[in-house]
């Protein structure tokens, strides 16, 4: 029996998120410069999306690029957003192909203008497909998100169109960038840190965490395999007691 075999496909979570971790110590290990773990990422970023697909998982969000990750050396960023750039208008023609549609959250303002041109152009000519949302974290913070959201809100409330005694964490949902994407079930993080770093902290509220000590670069579809198998032997429990949820 493959890994394949044994998923549920009546209990695919419906959205998977990952923080890709591991290109820099990846490239080290190799002696080699941190692009380099970068650069064979990429391979792994088309593995797991791939594999969602095929799956039928509905969303799949990468953590791309962190606010925090502007504070890096220069040529690392410049790099990086190169990278970003030249896959993204490789990969477009795939997404069309495989019927994926490219989304992003983030603050796209502070992307380089070849990036934020490529990344909307690719939106946009994937807008109807209808197979798999692909969703780039890019320049994205949640604590970034959060403000924002709050700040929009108050505004709201000063204007006269919003009743504070009318908020609702519905109203928080509706007021981030990921308004249009349900929560993710499984978040997976590579490499081995078991820590949140800013991502999605609102949209992972009752998401089940899986880690893994490969590398980003190392990563592939068996990997995803294991970590959606992981996530069907869970119980979710959304607060409630086990005998709740298994006589409901
Ligand atoms: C974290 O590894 C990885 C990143 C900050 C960038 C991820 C980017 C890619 C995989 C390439 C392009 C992606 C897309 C979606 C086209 P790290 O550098 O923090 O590794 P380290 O912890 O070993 O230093």
């Amino acid at each position: 029996m493959t890994l394949k075999s044994n998923i549920d496909e009546r209990k695919l979570p419906q959205h998977v998120a990952i923080i890709m971790d591991g290109n820099g110590r990846w490239a080290k290990d190799r002696g080699k410069f941190r692009i380099f773990g970068h650069q064979n990422g990429v391979k792994a970023v088309r593995e797991a999306t791939e594999a969602s697909a095929e799956l039928g998982i509905k969303y799949l969000t990468l953590y791309a690029f962190s606010t925090e990750n502007w504070n890096r050396p220069q040529l690392e960023v410049i790099a990086l957003m190169e990278l970003l750039v030249s896959t993204i208008r490789k990969e477009t023609a795939t997404l069309m192909k495989n019927n994926i549609r490219l989304m992003a959250i983030g603050n796209m303002q502070d992307l380089p203008a070849k990036c934020f041109k490529e990344l909307t152009a690719a939106i946009e000519e994937t807008k109807n497909n209808t197979r798999m949302t692909l969703v780039l974290a890019l320049s994205y913070s949640s604590k970034w998100d959060i403000t924002k959201a709050v700040k929009t809100i108050a505004q709201k409330v000063k204007d006269g169109l919003l009743e504070v005694e009318s908020i609702t964490h519905n109203t928080i949902d509706e007021h981030l960038s990921t308004k249009d994407i349900p929560s993710p079930e499984l978040m997976i993080r590579t490499s081995g840190e078991h820590r949140i770093s800013n991502f999605l902290l609102w949209e992972l509220a009752y998401s089940e965490f899986y880690f893994t000590d490969k590398l980003w670069p190392d990563f592939n579809r068996e990997d995803l395999y294991e970590a959606v198998l992981d996530y069907q032997q869970r119980e979710r429990r959304f607060g409630k007691t086990s005998e709740q949820i298994n006589n409901s």
